[in-house]
């Protein structure tokens, strides 16, 4: 490979104090421990305080990064988010002037689970274009709040985080540098995943309460989200010419842990090398790949395959070199 590429410089995660337990959910709503683990390996997740927003979390996520890397300036910011702070203005540009970045392009990425492969995407764009020297690349979510509490179907399924990524330009041959990625959509599903209230086509005093709530058919996003991950997962290696005993570890979008384990075992991954944190965190939509590689202990040369898919549909996967970076 020749040529300009991202690399990854620094990582840094966070996640609000605030742990709401299956059985906490249980007190309220018709469902148990029990039912939540079996079907998704979720145990609890963090929710943040009514007084805290995205850009909250994101900030606080960025900034770490930006230690990890040890940079205090960076030329673009991209937040990849399904919850902004506000539907206008974007909330990047917020959160660059929070962390002092004041020569930052900063604009959202919008691509639900896959906002943060989406971001990570386009900041090598950035890069390999010229256009910019260093990206930071976040994906953050409040997007607990937007579950109805009275929906058993998606309430326990979704908690609140942030994780964000340095990337500066460098060469493709190195730890650390990004790529190919294999990036897709399929518009025609779209709603079998959404919130349906604050956009253009559902505005106004006279919504309907559960219209501002997200609403999702279980099982067929289960289906797509595994098929699709599989596919991408595997044109990825393709073009690598990596097989599956080259990916020392996999780190998926944390949705459910059953897919997860079927991902793992359609493309032959062993399930000691696919990485799982779903059980802590619940589905952090945007925020999920960039948490589970805080916590996945990777070691510097590992190979790692990541792969996404969110409501859209969309879906994305890239790969890389472990480098030597701490992660905050
Ligand atoms: N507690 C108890 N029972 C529940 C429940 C809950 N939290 N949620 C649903 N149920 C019930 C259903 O009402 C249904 O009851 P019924 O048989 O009497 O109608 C039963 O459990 C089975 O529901 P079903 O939807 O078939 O369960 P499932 O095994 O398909 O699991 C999901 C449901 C949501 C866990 C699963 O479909 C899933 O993970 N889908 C993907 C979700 C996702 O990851 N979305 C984001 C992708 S980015």
């Amino acid at each position: 490979m020749t040529g300009r590429a991202a690399v990854l410089a620094g990582l840094g995660v966070y996640a609000p104090p605030k742990v709401v337990t299956n059985d906490d959910l249980a007190a309220d709503l018709d469902t148990s421990d029990e039912w939540i683990t079996t079907r998704t390996g979720i145990r609890e997740r963090r929710v943040a305080d009514a007084d805290l927003a995205t850009t909250d979390l994101a900030t606080e996520a960025g900034a770490r990064a930006l230690k990890s890397a040890g940079v205090d300036q960076v030329d673009a910011v991209l937040l990849g988010t399904t919850t902004p702070d506000r539907i206008c203005p974007a909330s990047a540009p917020e959160v660059a002037t929070r962390l002092g970045l004041t020569h930052a392009a900063a604009c959202d990425v919008s691509a639900a689970c896959t906002s943060f492969v989406y971001g990570l995407a386009n900041g090598t764009g950035l890069i390999a274009a010229g256009i910019a020297e260093r990206v930071l690349v976040i994906g953050a979510e409040t997007i607990f709040r937007f579950m109805d509490p009275q929906d058993r179907t998606t309430s326990v399924l979704f908690g609140d985080g942030a994780g964000a990524a340095v990337l500066r330009a460098g060469r493709p041959d190195e730890p650390g540098a990004l790529g190919p990625f294999d990036l897709g959509s399929d518009g025609s599903l779209a709603d079998m995943l959404a919130v349906d209230a604050g956009g253009s086509r559902l505005w106004g005093p006279d919504i309907p309460r559960e219209a501002h709530f997200l609403r999702m058919d279980g099982r067929e996003v289960y289906r797509h989200a595994v098929q699709r991950m599989v596919a991408s997962s595997q044109q990825v290696l393709d073009r690598l010419g990596w097989g599956i005993e080259d990916v020392d570890r996999l780190v998926g979008h944390q949705a459910n842990a059953r897919i997860l384990e079927a991902v793992g075992q359609r493309l032959g991954v062993p399930a000691e090398r696919c990485h799982i944190n779903v059980g802590r965190y619940g589905n952090t939509s945007a925020a999920s790949i960039p948490l589970a590689l805080g916590d996945a202990e990777l070691a510097a040369g590992q190979r790692v395959l990541l792969t996404a898919f969110g409501a859209g549909f969309t879906w994305g996967s890239t790969a890389l070199v472990w480098p030597h970076i701490d992660v905050i």
